[in-house]
């Protein structure tokens, strides 16, 4: 069948990569794989293979492997983009091993970047993050918005490889053209629930904390304060359904195809909306008819009190909007729990 060309996905086996993965071929794209599974999983290919019907091909390989990204780019020959997924994202791990985040995700960039070039590839979409406002003067915050210094060695390699990028586009030597999505707070599962988020070991985020402490893996959640200056104490942030997330990186890629914009360019992605840590708590009690058992602790160190998009940019520019909310969300993340216990494949 005739596609609208190959989009490499590196990290394509993960929670957001395989999400973008089912919504790039459900365009017409025919999305290629590269993932070296040290934060994924084989299970999350036969998931997309069962909820398209058909076979995404794959390359288990390394990203910073400069030799063996050459290798795939010359298999695959023609490869209209590259949407940039592979990274790690654990911030309390980025503060114990720095070496680890910096080699890895500033390094599989850098890797990535040169043989784009070597293969005359020039669209590229990058995974950013929110974490590269730090602690926001005002909200929402805006793409405006100053970058501040990241809080931590994750958040820094973000601000660092968004810089790349910038001073790539600037050299004027340079015909790649990218888009830099920064992030909010991605949650939830396919509506199929054969995908979702695979957190191994114990879940640093919010939701997957959550379903695994109403299906009984996790003893209690704890709330990591409620003396801040928002309504009800709680932390807040933006929740963003992940197929909603997915769906933006095919706008993303569509832009670049059809050279739409400038040589580098940002976007929020986000709901616009801000809720409290007690509201998603409430809420996935609500939609779920789980009863959960959270704690109220101290406040995590490094944690932004409060952070929300303004979205105005990626609705005016992008021409994106999220579809789906926060009782979405949690809904479809504890049907994919659910799904998790019944097939066995929980990650503890
Ligand atoms: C959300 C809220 C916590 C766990 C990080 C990265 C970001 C992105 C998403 C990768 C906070 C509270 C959490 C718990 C809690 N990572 N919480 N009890 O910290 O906003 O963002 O993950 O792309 O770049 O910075 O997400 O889910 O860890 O926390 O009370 O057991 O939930 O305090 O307010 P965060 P999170």
């Amino acid at each position: 069948m005739e596609t609208k060309g190959k989009i490499v996905v590196t990290g394509g086996a993960g929670y957001i990569g395989s999400h973008a993965v089912v919504e790039l071929f459900a365009a017409g794209y025919e999305p290629i794989i590269i993932d070296n599974f040290v934060n994924s999983q084989q299970s999350a290919l036969e998931g997309i293979q069962a909820i398209l019907h058909a076979t995404v091909k794959c390359h288990p390989i390394d990203c910073t492997d400069i030799e063996a990204l050459r290798g795939v780019f010359r298999e695959e020959g023609s490869i209209v983009g590259v949407i940039h997924f592979a990274a790690y994202k654990a911030v309390g791990e980025s503060v114990k091993e720095p070496l680890k985040y910096y080699h890895n995700n500033v390094g599989s960039l850098v890797a990535l970047l040169q043989v784009m070039t070597e293969f005359n590839v020039n669209k590229l979409v990058f995974s950013s993050s929110c974490t590269v406002y730090g602690i926001p003067d005002q909200l929402p915050v805006t793409e405006a918005t100053p970058v501040k210094k990241a809080n931590s060695p994750y958040g820094n390699t973000k601000q660092i490889c968004e810089d790349i990028l910038s001073d790539l586009a600037r050299s004027g030597g340079s015909t790649i053209y990218s888009i830099a999505l920064r992030y909010f707070n991605p949650i939830g599962a396919h509506p199929s629930a054969k995908i979702g988020e695979l957190p191994l070991g114990v879940p640093n985020n919010l939701v997957p904390f959550i379903t695994q402490t109403a299906m009984g893996i996790r003893e209690k959640l704890t709330v990591f304060g409620t003396d801040y200056d928002t309504p009800d104490g709680s932390n807040i942030r933006d929740y963003i359904h992940v197929v909603d997330l997915a769906k933006a990186h095919v706008v993303a890629v569509d832009r670049l195809v059809q050279n739409k914009g400038e040589q580098i360019e940002f976007f929020n992605i986000g709901t616009g909306r801000g809720n409290s840590v007690l509201e998603v708590i409430h809420t996935f009690e609500k939609v779920t008819g789980q009863k959960l058992n959270y704690v109220i602790g101290s406040r995590r160190p490094g944690d932004v009190p409060q952070i929300y998009a303004d979205v105005t940019k990626s609705t005016q520019e992008l021409g994106f909007k999220t579809e789906l909310g926060l009782e979405e969300g949690l809904k479809s993340a504890w049907d994919w729990e659910v799904n998790l216990k019944n097939s066995n494949r929980q990650t503890v």
